[in-house]
């Protein structure tokens, strides 16, 4: 389902001298022995879910599908990002679905809420609340807005009926309110943090409302759980990726780039920058994951990466089956001067797009490429590309000695805002 080509990395570092290293830290995932171990729930993720509570998720899925023309799922960081990723990537971009996924919880604007607010007003709405803590500000904030529209619209006993809860089994202020008013609630467990909980309940209940086979999502979940159980770094692909990021990290390169050439791919990306940042970027180390989008991005950021600072590196995401395809067709006139591309795939466009940017970028630019070919965008394959960036990540987080699985340095900014924000501690 991936194809990693690392013959574009302008290094010849030979990486099975790292073998000995990728051995040590796979034994540390597996036999769950690293830092943070507590948080390695998804390693065995495939085998070890709950089968009731999976059934019980695809048939609130369901649900939703019938009785709303809108989801609002309320979530942020790891609590938003993953089902995002997985609804645009697998649907691709303006699909007719009757079902319509709003994302909530995951920002103070006030325009952005009072006119979602005002989009759904004779819409039949459900919302899925997505909090650990139950305390998340941005989340509480809208789930206490859209809760108080719901009830407003529907009634109390109606309302329960739309309202579902992804929380914390037993802690967080969510769990209080599902014991009192009877919501239906899934369980984000204990052993799998936030930004790798897109194969939980977090992601699992957005991905079946919006009418995605969540069987093929953990079916290709379990296939890369199979392929990349070994330490050998000469079939491990996801480990050779992992150890070439710290490879080019030690010739300088201080950003990882990624890139993709499909607008429906963005929000993968935004998931990787959660991934590998906020699992990375601790203790003064890490690389600083970015990203952009081509060939748009090609017209602006596309002359940075060729001629400006020599920081970063590219990780390319291509998809080698689209989800649509197209000839270009002939026209009355070539006044356009476009007839060049006439009986062409407008997906083997893009390639040529592609194609003319690594080498651009890699024999001129002189800026290391790492290319990663997906099969395709399908639910079976999104499932295998989480659990191989797992392993991408895990390996190379602990290559660094850090705790992947902390997050620290968000608390800072929630200290200064809730003394301006008048919060009692
Ligand atoms: O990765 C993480 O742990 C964070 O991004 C959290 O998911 C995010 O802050 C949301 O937290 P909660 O689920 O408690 O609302």
């Amino acid at each position: 389902m991936i194809k990693l080509d690392l013959s574009h990395t302008l290094t010849d570092t030979d990486l099975s001298s790292y073998q000995a290293e990728v051995t040590r830290i796979h034994h540390m995932i597996h036999e769950k022995t690293g830092k943070g171990n507590d948080f390695l729930g998804w390693v065995d993720w495939p085998n070890t879910y709950d089968q009731e509570e999976f059934n019980r998720v695809k048939e609130a899925g369901k649900r939703i599908r019938e009785q709303a023309e809108v989801l609002l799922v309320c979530g942020i960081g790891g609590s938003y990002l993953g089902a995002r990723a997985a609804i645009e990537a697998i649907k691709g971009p303006y699909d007719k679905d009757s079902l319509e996924i709003i994302y909530v919880g995951n920002t103070f604007s006030s325009t952005a809420i009072t006119r979602i607010l005002k989009y759904i007003e004779d819409k039949e709405v459900a919302i899925n609340v997505i909090s650990k803590s139950g305390s998340t500000t941005e989340t509480a904030l809208a789930f206490r807005i859209f809760k108080e529209f719901i009830e407003k619209k529907y009634g109390e006993a109606e309302s329960i009926k739309r309202i579902y809860v992804t929380t914390d089994k037993e802690r967080g202020l969510l769990r209080p309110l599902v014991n009192e008013k009877h919501y239906e609630s899934f369980i984000i467990p204990d052993s799998i943090g936030g930004r790798f909980s897109v194969i939980t309940p977090v992601g699992l209940l957005p991905m079946a409302a919006a009418g995605i086979d969540i069987d093929e999502v953990m079916r290709g979940l379990k296939q890369a759980q199979q392929d990349l159980s070994t330490d050998d770094l000469n079939t491990n692909s996801a480990y050779q990726y992992g150890v070439m990021r710290r490879v080019l990290e030690k010739t300088g390169k201080n950003v990882e780039m990624f890139v993709t050439y499909e607008p429906h791919l963005v929000y993968i990306a935004e998931w990787l920058k959660q991934l590998y940042g906020e699992s990375e970027g601790k203790e003064g180390k890490g690389l600083l994951p970015a990203s952009v989008n081509n060939s748009t991005d090609l017209h602006s950021m596309g002359q940075f990466v060729q001629e400006g600072t020599k920081c970063l590196f590219e990780t390319v995401i291509t998809v080698k089956n689209p989800i649509e395809d197209m000839n270009f067709p002939e026209a009355s006139s070539n006044i356009d001067e476009m007839d060049y591309l006439v009986g062409k795939s407008l997906h083997w466009v893009n390639e040529q797009a592609f194609k003319g940017t690594l080498q651009a970028h890699v024999e001129e630019g002189k800026v290391p490429n790492i290319l990663i070919e997906l099969e395709d965008t399908s639910a079976y394959g999104f499932g295998y590309l989480v659990y191989y960036f797992f392993k991408v990540l895990a390996l190379s987080a602990y290559m660094l000695d850090v705790n992947p699985f902390d997050q620290p340095g968000v608390e800072v900014y929630k200290r200064n805002m809730f003394k301006l924000l008048g919060k009692e501690s």
